[in-house]
């Protein structure tokens, strides 16, 4: 089976042709055919920050050229002039709102034939819904134009399945090939991100119940908006791991103030999680202050573990709580190595078992929403799984973005 993966749920666009094989559990295989990911991290550090519709318009102008890379990384751009009159009055209106990618679509479709693709799975939430719009008025009309069905995938889903995967040849982008885990339920799943920092109890594969999250702001958010206080470009999450680890390697005197940052919530007794109050404590420490490197590099490390003693601290309990045979951790927040190194020697003393994908797959990607799209096809569903999926395509008619989409 042939996935193409649409993804525009935030400030990247990414289109992924995966080749998958076999059941869910039971010996599934993939092949990253073609994989397209062009980041807005170069706007984002030029204006501190993802704005919707700036990164709609920048989505608009980078799904062809996306797709058109992919495809031909794939070897599945076939030069051959195709007559797509029939058709053109339908993409008019499904694009009616995104005139740019109308103009950028329309030659492309007609210049090349239909490459053999069996289903498209495209982020319809949770994320920004000017974005997500794009990237689903993209597959319809990608759909209406070669008849190809739709699956909508939730994106926090699709960060779950990345990390359910056990990845090979990871240092290539295309190429990579991988199989499923063997997956033993119930399974817990730590999300952070962005957007989101979540505990996420799965007890059969497609069923989720949250069991806490973030009151406040999410951690991913919180990883933001210390950088900027430490006048760190965005996104901040990879610059304050750096720090850190520079502290940790190389201070060995401390000369430097020495920081200390709270736990929020860590011995309270549910799973939720807060980080506002960690952030106003940093603000406390550095607003009107001329902070030297080595400040930065303390409280970039203070910082970074006092998230990571509350994530690992909750996550453990959590797992003993529920009885958890695998932890999944998943998200943009989980590229940080000093958060999956102490979650994993944790872990390892509770013969749990973690699974985590590879840093550079961490953050949003078009290849987890068509690993995540794959499993939702009738042809990746055992029998004995039949009632856990969804199993039906999208109607592309009433396909929408929903930006606070839940797992359920
Ligand atoms: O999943 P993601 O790519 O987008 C959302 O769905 O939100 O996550 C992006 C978040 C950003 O807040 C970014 O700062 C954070 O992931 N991030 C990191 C690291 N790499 C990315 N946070 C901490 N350490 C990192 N190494
Ligand atoms: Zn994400």
């Amino acid at each position: 089976m042939r996935v193409l993966g649409i993804e525009t749920s935030c400030d990247d666009t990414g289109v992924t042709l995966i080749e998958a094989d076999g059941d869910f559990g039971r010996g599934c295989s993939f092949n990253i055919l073609g994989n397209a990911l062009s980041s807005q991290k170069d706007l984002g550090e030029q204006y501190g920050g993802v704005f919707p519709a700036m990164a709609k318009r920048e989505h608009a102008k980078n799904l062809v050229p996306a797709l058109t890379v992919c495809l031909c990384d794939a070897a599945a751009l076939e030069e051959k002039p195709s007559d797509i009159s029939h058709y053109l009055p339908q993409l008019k209106e499904i694009l009616e709102r995104e005139p740019e990618l109308l103009a950028q679509l329309t030659p492309f479709l007609a210049k090349y034939a239909r490459p053999e693709i069996n289903a498209l799975a495209v982020t319809v939430g949770p994320g920004l819904e000017p974005c997500l719009w794009v990237g689903i008025n993209f597959a319809r009309a990608l759909s209406a134009a070669w008849s190809i069905p739709i699956v909508a995938v939730n994106h926090m889903e699709g960060h779950i399945v990345m990390s359910m995967m056990e990845h090979s040849n990871i240092l290539e982008n295309v190429g990579m090939s991988g199989k499923m885990h063997s997956l033993e339920f119930p399974a817990l799943s730590l999300l952070i991100s962005g957007g989101h920092t979540e505990l996420v109890l799965m007890r059969e594969f497609g069923k989720y119940e949250i069991i806490g999250k973030t009151r406040d702001d999410a951690v991913g958010e919180a990883f933001d908006k210390v950088a900027r206080m430490l006048g760190l470009p965005y996104p901040g999450g990879p610059h304050i791991s750096r720090l850190a680890e520079e502290a940790r390697s190389s201070i060995t005197t401390y000369d430097v103030v020495k920081v200390s940052l709270p736990r929020p919530m860590l011995n309270e007794d549910n799973f939720d999680f807060s980080f506002s109050g960690l952030k106003t404590a940093v603000l406390r420490l550095t607003e009107n202050r001329e902070l030297t490197d080595d400040d930065k590099r303390v409280l970039a490390r203070e910082f970074e573990d006092a998230v990571t003693d509350v994530l690992v601290g909750k996550t453990l309990r959590a797992a003993d709580e529920y009885g958890a045979n695998t932890v999944i951790l998943g998200g943009g927040v989980s590229a940080n190595l000093h958060i999956r190194n102490e979650l994993s020697r944790k872990l390892k003393a509770e013969s749990c078992k973690l699974l985590v994908c590879p840093p550079e797959f961490s953050t949003d990607n078009a290849v987890m929403i068509a690993l995540a799209g794959y499993f939702h096809l009738p042809a990746a569903t055992p029998a004995a799984q039949a009632g856990a999926l969804k199993k039906e395509f999208a109607d592309p008619a009433t396909l929408a973005a929903n930006g606070s989409l839940k797992l359920g």
